[in-house]
C-alpha cells in the first residue's frame, strides 16, 4: 500500500539525479531515497537547531553504511570538543579518523588572519586569503582522502566577509564551482540570522543547488522543531514542513507527520 508521502514524489526517478543517503530515514524519505550526487546543498539554521549534528551523521552513515569517506571542515568548534560532543550520540569520531576514514580539519585558524596578507610585493586582502585558504585546504584533504561526502561548518563567517552583494555572489559562486569539481557531495551550514516568516532570504540560497532549513519555533514557552526542503535541483521531493527531533542516536525526521505548531 503506498502512503501518501509516496503519492508526492512522482515516477520519474530513472532521469533524477544519482541519491546519496543521509542517513536520516524520515530525511531520506522526503528526499526520495537521499541527497543529489555531487552536489552543493545549504543548510539553514538557528543556534541549536541541529546543523552539526546533521553534518556529523551525513559523515558518519556515509562511512558506516556505504564505507565513503567523509571530510568535515569546522570554523567555529574545535575537533576535539566536536568529538566530545558527538560521542554523545554514539559516533565514534576519533576511531573514524584513526582508520583514514574520516578527516575534520580545524579552520579556525583563518578568523585571525590579519586584514592584509603580504605575498612578496603584493598584498592581498583578507577575505581574498581566506577564501584562498580554505579552498586551498579543501581540495588537498579532499583529493587525499577521495573524499565522497564533505561538510563545511558554517559558511557564515565566509559570507558574511562581503557585504557588497556582487563580491559576495562571485565568491560563493567560486566556492560552490570547487566544490563541484571535487565530486563530493557537499553540505553547508549556514547560520539563520531571521526566523521565518520575516527571514531574508541570503544569497547563497539562490545559488546553492538544494536548501534545507532547520526550524526552530517556540510554542507554548517550548521550542519545537521542524524541517522543510526548499529546493533540491535535480530531484522530485517532499515539500512539506515535517517535524524531527534531536534524539539519543542523533537526528530523527517524523516524514509521514504534518507539522502542526
Ligand atoms: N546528546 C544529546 N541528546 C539530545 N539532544 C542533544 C544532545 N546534544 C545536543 N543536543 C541538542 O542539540 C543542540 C546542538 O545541536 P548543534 O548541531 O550543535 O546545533 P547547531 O550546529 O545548529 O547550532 C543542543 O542545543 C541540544 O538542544
Ligand atoms: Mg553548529
Amino acid at each position: 500500500m503506498k502512503t501518501s508521502l509516496e503519492y508526492t514524489i512522482p515516477p520519474d526517478e530513472a532521469v533524477q539525479a544519482e541519491r546519496i543517503p543521509t542517513g536520516i530515514k524520515g530525511l531520506d524519505d522526503m528526499l526520495g531515497g537521499g541527497l543529489p550526487s555531487k552536489r552543493c546543498v545549504l543548510v539553514c539554521g538557528g543556534p541549536g537547531s541541529g546543523k552539526t549534528i546533521f553534518g556529523i551523521q551525513f559523515l558518519y552513515s556515509g562511512v558506516t553504511n556505504y564505507g565513503e569517506t567523509g571530510l568535515y571542515i569546522t570554523l567555529d568548534e574545535s575537533p576535539s570538543k566536536l568529538s566530545k560532543d558527538m560521542a554523545a550520540f554514539g559516533w565514534d569520531l576519533e576511531r573514524l579518523q584513526k582508520d583514514r576514514k574520516l578527516v575534520i580539519v580545524d579552520a579556525s585558524p583563518i578568523r585571525a588572519i590579519p586584514a592584509n596578507v603580504k605575498v612578496g610585493n603584493f598584498s592581498i586582502h583578507k577575505k581574498d586569503f581566506s577564501m584562498l585558504s580554505l579552498t586551498h585546504i579543501i581540495k588537498t584533504k579532499a583529493q587525499e582522502l577521495h573524499a565522497k561526502r564533505l561538510v563545511v561548518d558554517p559558511i557564515t563567517m565566509f559570507v558574511l566577509q562581503y557585504p557588497e552583494i556582487t563580491e559576495r555572489r562571485n565568491a560563493i559562486v567560486n566556492l560552490f564551482e570547487g566544490l563541484t569539481d571535487l565530486g563530493t557531495t557537499n553540505l553547508l551550514m549556514s547560520e539563520l540570522r531571521f526566523n521565518i516568516p520575516e527571514r531574508e532570504i541570503q544569497p547563497e540560497e539562490f545559488l546553492s543547488d538544494g536548501v534545507l532549513v532547520f526550524h526552530n519555533f517556540v510554542d507554548g514557552g517550548r521550542i519545537v522543531k521542524a524541517i522543510q526542503i526548499e529546493k533540491m535541483r535535480g530531484i522530485s521531493h517532499d515539500y512539506e514542513l515535517r517535524p524531527y527531533k534531536i534524539v539519543k542516536h542523533g537526528i530523527e525526521v517524523f516524514a509521514r507527520e504534518k507539522f502542526y505548531k
